[in-house]
């Protein structure tokens, strides 16, 4: 009797481990299938990162947070210092004397960015440091008429990007900013003052010709001129 409970009691254990051991057994299997999967049977996939987009968070760090694994472009060594990122647009509002500047960044590790800002032969002015995750800054003060030259520099543990324009390469000579890191800027003149000097000019004229008008009726009728009547007697005075 004692044996035969015994022996109930040793199966029912081994029955009720038996569904624990299936179900163990799948999910471990899933787990390595699932490590292995990103690295060898699914396409690889670029990572959504634009070197060009402003707060464009850094492309390994899109990488470790993603849920699937992507590609990165590739980036130089992080002991060299960055390649100097790529100038884009330069937009002028020139009646606040602003410029807002966007760039691109290098194939290269990045900790911050800052712009130099100077005009003719004057000595360079550096912008605030800006984090690796910026790409767009903006100038203030700008003068009207002005023209200044930017150059975006990065920054890195291993040192900063090179400036060409300073080592007295022009900025973008063959047309613009074509793939350097510096530009012009050509603040034009103010528009309003351009305005209000157009409606000076006109209203001065309108006033110089009224001026006249009035000057040479009022002479010829008040002085009585006397060139009036002569043609009225003419006739008679031919006949
Ligand atoms: C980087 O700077 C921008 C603009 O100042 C800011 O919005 C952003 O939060 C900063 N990002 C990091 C990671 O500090």
């Amino acid at each position: 009797m004692l044996g035969s409970s015994c022996l109930l009691w040793l199966l029912a254990v081994a029955f009720s481990l038996v569904p624990r051991v299936q179900a163990l057994a799948p999910q471990a299997l899933e787990e390595e299938e699932e490590q292995e999967i990103p690295q060898s049977t699914l396409p690889a996939v670029l990572c959504d990162y634009d070197s060009c987009r402003h707060l464009q968070v850094p492309c390994h760090e899109l990488q470790r947070a993603g849920p699937r694994a992507c590609l990165c472009p590739g980036l130089s060594s992080a002991a060299q210092p960055p390649a100097p990122p790529r100038l884009g647009e330069v937009r002028v509002v020139a009646e606040d004397g602003r410029a807002e500047v966007r760039w691109c960044a290098p194939s290269s590790p990045v900790l911050q960015y800052w712009l130099l800002l100077w005009e003719g032969g004057g000595a360079p002015e550096m912008g605030p440091p800006l984090n690796s995750t910026v790409r767009r800054a903006e100038l203030e003060g700008l003068k009207p008429g002005g023209a200044y030259v930017v150059c975006v520099v990065a920054a890195n543990a291993a040192g900063e990007s090179s400036v060409p324009a300073l080592d007295g390469e022009g900025p973008g000579d063959a047309g613009g900013p074509a793939f350097g890191p510096c530009g012009r800027v050509s603040v034009p003149p103010r528009p309003r003052s351009l305005v209000h000097a157009a409606v000076g000019v006109g209203a001065a004229l309108a006033l110089l010709s009224c001026g006249a008008l009035v000057w040479h009726f009022c002479l010829r009728q008040r002085c009585g001129c006397p060139r009036r009547p002569r043609p009225a007697a003419r006739p008679p005075a031919g006949l």
